[in-house]
């Protein structure tokens, strides 16, 4: 059994697709999957995914690349981070690759977005799900601020889409958070990736899609879905020696120990 851990099933091009997605999973053994907010106009629908099937979950969270979206509140956040099968909270985090004119002390807007959704994790005892592009220095530093160091209390979370250095990789580690590897990690270009996807403790991995961007090779530049996610399992199973089917149930279980809601029959 595979666990897609983060998936945007509630974009257009998935969600027309939905039922042949749920089809091609199955025959795929992909058996659940995290179904990812980034915006709160968004978060009934995702919700709604959730709602609608029981081997899908959701999470709530703002996006820190949308601008011009609702800007959240702590009570925005706790409110539906309490509803049935919100398990998490995010996208979340920050991205300073796009700045265009702007420079990294004009994104405070971001930062504050980012300690908004931390705080809401922390209260609710959810997982973040984090998202950071040439930000690395500062999503750390803020999470340590906020008090995310791995101590009692600390929300923890995942680092999605992982594409940063092994350095930040054990950052993040120390902080008590998991890492999350897409199809990226397929990518020609990914040799650093690899490396990375080599030292990361197994028990700290989670496997994801990140659709319907990032389709793993041999579907690259294709929609993806989360039926792919098995395309990174048998790369990470590749670069460890090992099965895929170990990579699957382990990187299940560390879904299961991480957004521990999605265990709950509410
Ligand atoms: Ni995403």
């Amino acid at each position: 059994m595979y666990t897609d851990s983060h998936c945007h099933l509630s974009f257009p091009e998935l969600r027309e697709d939905l039922p042949r997605i749920r089809s091609a999973m199955a025959a795929a053994g992909v058996n659940r999957a995290l179904c990812i907010c980034t915006t709160l106009e968004e978060f009934e629908e995702v919700h709604g995914l959730a709602l609608a099937h029981d081997n899908f979950w959701s999470t709530v969270g703002v996006h820190p690349d949308n601008e011009d979206v609702t800007e959240p509140s702590l009570d925005d956040l706790l409110r539906r981070g309490r509803l049935p099968r919100v398990i998490g909270i995010g996208e979340t985090g920050l991205d300073y690759y796009r700045l265009g004119e702007r420079t990294v002390a004009d994104m405070e807007w971001q930062r504050q977005r980012f300690r908004t959704h931390i705080r809401a994790a922390r209260q609710l005892d959810l997982p973040l799900v984090i998202h950071t592009r040439s930000a690395s220095d500062d999503t750390l530093a803020i999470l340590r601020e906020e008090g995310e160091d791995g101590s009692p209390g600390s929300a923890g979370g995942v680092f999605h889409c992982f594409t940063e250095t092994a350095e930040v990789a054990r950052a993040a580690l120390d902080l008590g958070f998991y890492i999350s590897f897409s199809g990226i990690l397929t990518f020609k270009n990914a040799a650093d990736l690899r490396d990375v996807a080599r030292f990361v403790p197994m028990d700290r991995m989670l496997i994801e899609t990140d659709s319907p961007y990032l389709a793993p090779v041999p579907y690259r530049g294709k929609t993806n879905n989360p039926s792919y996610v098995v395309h990174v399992a048998q790369q990470i199973a590749e670069l460890r020696g090992c099965a895929p089917e170990e990579i699957a149930l382990t990187t299940s279980r560390n879904f299961e120990r991480l957004f521990k809601g999605c265990l709950s029959t509410a």
